[in-house]
């Protein structure tokens, strides 16, 4: 009976007939590039009502899209906004997109390292939502620091001074303004495709030469393993060679946080001290390898010795920090907050979580930490949620890290009690401390182009 229903609506229905498309995916056939097309103008124009697009999401969620499709989706998302061309400056274009951990603050010391190198960063950034914070919430918390820039002054602060740190702007990709919004209600985020694709279609918009993905795995990760992980990169990999831009991918570890800073105000902070050659080891290590990768994707560079060699002297010249400053008045900001690091905000209250044996330590839970800076008010648990830029946890004992009975394992800034016993009882959970050696994990898993 569901059968002589379906055939005979499909006959009562032209061709790219919205039923007829969703029943295509949703036996698993393949969608051709005008139905695509199709489809994506009229979900972006608001001609398919929010429910038949959802129904298409969730039949790729569970049937897929093969790599002619998924290339044909991508490019119609693209087009359903503004496409940037940058093709009137001198320098190449590359950005770098990370799928988001917990401490991840790398673009703000990286954007203005590659810039000092002469590679236009034109980099587009988001919210945290959830355990993992957001770039724009970071930049927030430098006072006057505006990141909702539109199109004509995002491009002039490329053009003018080499690279922005901004938000994405309105006109950008709307098709994925509707699509992510209704993917979020609908349980269909955790989806190859749709991630690469929603992914992709931003980053291409940005109209760019080259793109360099951190693909995050771990338990701070979206991704939990690395099967995932390398299919999601290998998938943003094809599609920006189906698109004519060079994509590489690093597959870094996310099972503890990066760096030791976690929340706005101290992810500033350590920015900053890996601007001036002072960040721990990790986070300079990363940030030097995905800056000598965008500077060899932008050409810029002849192998990657000279790449790293260029970011390591742009640190130690100053000229990466020089260069922040630079985008930071632009933007509206107090720059001397990156001189004198008390002008940012600093939280009422402090307290210590404290190691209850010694040993080493054998997990540092990334993603207990994320939420637990979240419980804080360094996060949002839903996007009206207000973050307090001035909260956060610093990370005083890692993963292969020795440390005695009593003494400290992360130092939290607070503002309001009430959060308070919510984020120590996750804290509380989030360390093992063990008798033996710990293998440490590595930090850079495989590099896929
Ligand atoms: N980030 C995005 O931009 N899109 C997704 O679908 C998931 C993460």
């Amino acid at each position: 009976m569901q059968k002589g229903l379906a055939s005979s609506r499909l006959r009562r229905y032209p061709l790219n007939n919205v039923f007829e498309l969703i029943e295509t995916k949703r036996d698993g056939k393949r969608l051709n590039p005008s139905q695509i097309e199709w489809f994506i103008k009229g979900a972006t124009s608001r001609r398919i009502p929010d429910y038949q697009v959802t129904a298409m999401l969730m039949a790729i969620f569970f049937n897929g899209l093969d790599r002619d499709e998924l290339s044909a989706w991508t490019a119609a998302m693209l087009h359903s906004g503004e496409v940037l061309d940058f093709g009137h400056l001198d320098s190449s274009v590359v950005d770098k997109h990370s799928t988001g951990g917990v401490g991840d603050k790398v673009s703000i010391p990286l954007a203005p390292l590659v810039a000092a190198c002469g590679v236009s960063v034109p980099m587009m950034s988001g919210r945290g939502l959830g355990h993992t914070g957001g770039t724009l919430d970071k930049l927030e918390s430098i006072p006057g620091f505006s990141t909702q820039l539109d199109s004509d002054t995002f491009k002039t602060m490329v053009a003018t001074h080499g690279m922005v740190l901004a938000g994405q702007s309105e006109t950008l990709v709307p098709a994925d303004r509707l699509f992510y919004a209704l993917r979020d209600a609908t349980a269909t985020v955790p989806s190859i495709p749709l991630i690469s694709s929603s992914i992709m279609s931003k980053k291409l918009a940005e109209g760019l030469d080259a793109l360099v993905l951190d693909v995050k795995v771990g338990s701070g990760a979206f991704m939990k393993d690395l099967g995932s992980a390398r299919t999601l990169a290998k998938t943003m990999v094809d599609i920006g060679a189906s698109h004519g831009v060079a994509v590489s991918a690093l597959l870094t570890g996310m099972d503890q946080p990066l760096g030791r800073e976690v929340g706005n105000a101290n992810e500033i902070r350590e920015s900053v001290e890996v601007l001036r050659g002072e960040g721990p080891a990790d986070l300079t290590e990363l940030v030097l390898e995905l800056g000598a990768e965008m500077l060899l994707t932008g050409s810029a560079a002849q192998s990657r010795e000279e790449a790293q060699d260029r970011i390591r002297s742009a640190v130690d010249s100053g000229a990466g920090l020089q260069k922040l400053a630079d985008v930071v008045t632009a933007q509206g900001g107090d720059a001397n907050a990156l001189e004198d690091l008390a002008l940012l905000p600093s939280a009422e209250e402090n307290m210590t979580i404290n190691a209850d044996r010694s040993g080493i330590v054998a997990r540092c839970d990334a993603h207990a930490i994320g939420v637990a800076a979240m419980r804080l008010g360094a996060g949002r648990e839903t996007a009206a949620d207000k973050v307090d830029h001035a909260v956060g946890i610093r990370v005083l004992a890692k993963i292969g890290d020795r440390v005695e009975a009593g003494e400290a394992l992360a130092a939290l800034s607070y503002n309001n009690p009430a959060r308070l016993a919510t984020a120590t009882a996750i804290l509380s959970e989030a360390w093992s401390i063990v008798d033996g050696p710990v293998d440490v994990p590595p930090l850079i898993l495989e590099t896929i182009r």
